[in-house]
């Protein structure tokens, strides 16, 4: 551990505050540690790793592939790319697919032919974006402008102009920022980084209604909530939107990174050769995991959504036990326990009992199991989220204790 972090505190951007663990080996649901110590991962990469680590199938079609072909650039064909995006078309109903590296690229594709689609069409004012608050799309420039976080944004800015947040229930600052100057909203079904939180039915509806009307372009983000995750292809289409463009990235090569920007066939129509493009993007390898992985999901598909309703029905039983749960916000395999207090020490204390959590939004304790998770355990990390949920609490009310002035009134935390 000490040479690990004593080599990367050295020469490595200090970019990431890392938990103090070191993996070096996987297997299913379990991560290995350097002393041999397993640990159940409920975060799986964040939302990568759908086929669990080290699964045999990918590694067979990961290793066979390498032996065969692995990168020719977008140069020339090669007989994936079209075999993935005829796969994704189905999935979506969106008819074409741009290939890339990354969630954020995807995103990035996204902001482009968006504005492409407009200048095409000779409305070259309509260059404007709406997200929306606690939105989380990426750290480029592009994907940076539409995510809402100002810690992320401050130190970057200017950022891309006319991007305008809305907050996720007002439907009337929804309406009043969606104008003729506006090429595409963006929005991820259910938030991911923000804090798991769902769009309600009634602001999801208005995103529709409006961007109708107005003919507005939607960009769903599905990097993190997409491909079966929630028990259906993309989360979307629990409400019934019809987006005009789709970022994938994350589940879709289930940790070979590969991403999408999933375009209708009106759109696609308005963007030329040369007007985006990427070495990598879509090349044999990716896409080859990524044909594996989808086709696996499917099969999976009866499996993943019973795992999550009996992962909502767990930890619905888990806010019943424990008050400091405010909420259990998300769908399927994607949760959030939202809590009164700072996650963080419920994810120490869970990784120290040997599960992995995540904290986003500082009180939200997230979740995104691999999709090939099992009951057991699904039972497993239940018990041992409660057992970290009523370490925190005891640690919670010993302080209060003890905080207790001479007039017995508390004292309040900074
Ligand atoms: C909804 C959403 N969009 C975009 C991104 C950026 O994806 P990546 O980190 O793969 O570039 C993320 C990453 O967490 C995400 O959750």
């Amino acid at each position: 551990m000490s040479n690990v972090t004593a080599l990367e505190a050295q020469h490595v951007l200090q970019t990431y505050k890392r938990q103090p663990v070191v993996f070096v080996r996987g297997e299913g649901s379990r991560l290995f540690d350097e002393n041999g110590r397993a640990y159940l991962d409920f975060i799986s990469g964040i939302g990568v790793c759908v086929l669990g680590h080290a699964h045999p199938g990918l590694a067979a079609v990961i290793a066979e592939q390498s032996k065969t072909l692995i990168h020719t650039s977008n140069l020339y064909y090669h007989p994936l790319q079209g075999q993935l995006a005829a796969k994704l078309a189905k999935m979506s109903g969106l008819q074409r697919a741009f290939f890339c590296n990354s969630g954020t690229e995807a995103v990035e594709a996204c902001l482009k032919f968006a504005r492409r689609y407009w200048y095409s069409k000779g409305i070259k004012n309509r260059t404007q974006y709406v997200a929306l608050e606690h939105g989380f799309s990426g750290r480029s420039m592009g994907a940076l402008s539409v995510t809402a976080n100002a810690n992320y944004r401050a130190p970057f800015e200017p950022l891309i102009p006319g991007v305008t947040f809305i907050a996720p229930d007002d439907i009337k600052g929804l309406e009043a920022a969606v104008t003729e100057r506006t090429a595409a909203v963006i929005a991820e079904p259910i938030q991911g980084e923000g804090g798991v939180r769902p769009l309600s039915p009634e602001f999801a509806a208005a995103i529709a209604r409006v961007t109708k009307a107005t003919g507005t372009l939607l960009i769903a983000d599905e990097i993190q909530c997409g491909l079966g995750r929630t028990g259906r292809p993309f989360h979307f289409q629990s409400f019934g939107w019809t987006p005009d463009l789709i970022t994938v990235g994350k589940a879709i090569g289930s940790g070979i990174p590969i991403g999408a920007a999933l375009v209708a066939e009106y759109v696609a129509k308005e963007i030329f050769a040369g007007d985006h493009g990427t070495t990598y993007g879509g090349n044999l390898l990716s896409t080859r995991a990524a044909l594996y992985v989808l086709d696996e999901l499917d099969r999976l598909a009866p499996q993943i959504k019973a795992m999550g309703a009996l992962f909502e029905q767990k930890l619905a039983a888990l806010q019943s036990q424990h008050q400091v749960i405010s909420g259990v916000k998300g769908a399927g395999l994607m949760q959030g326990l939202h809590l009164s207090v700072d996650a963080l020490p419920v994810i120490e204390a869970s990784l120290k009992a040997g599960l992995l959590v995540n904290r986003t939004a500082e009180k939200v304790v997230r979740m995104l199991p691999p999709l090939t998770v099992t009951a057991a355990e699904i039972e497993e990390a239940t018990r041992i989220l409660d057992g970290a949920l009523r370490s925190v609490s005891a640690t919670e009310a010993r302080a209060t204790e003890g905080a207790e002035g001479f007039d017995g009134s508390v004292e309040v935390k900074a």
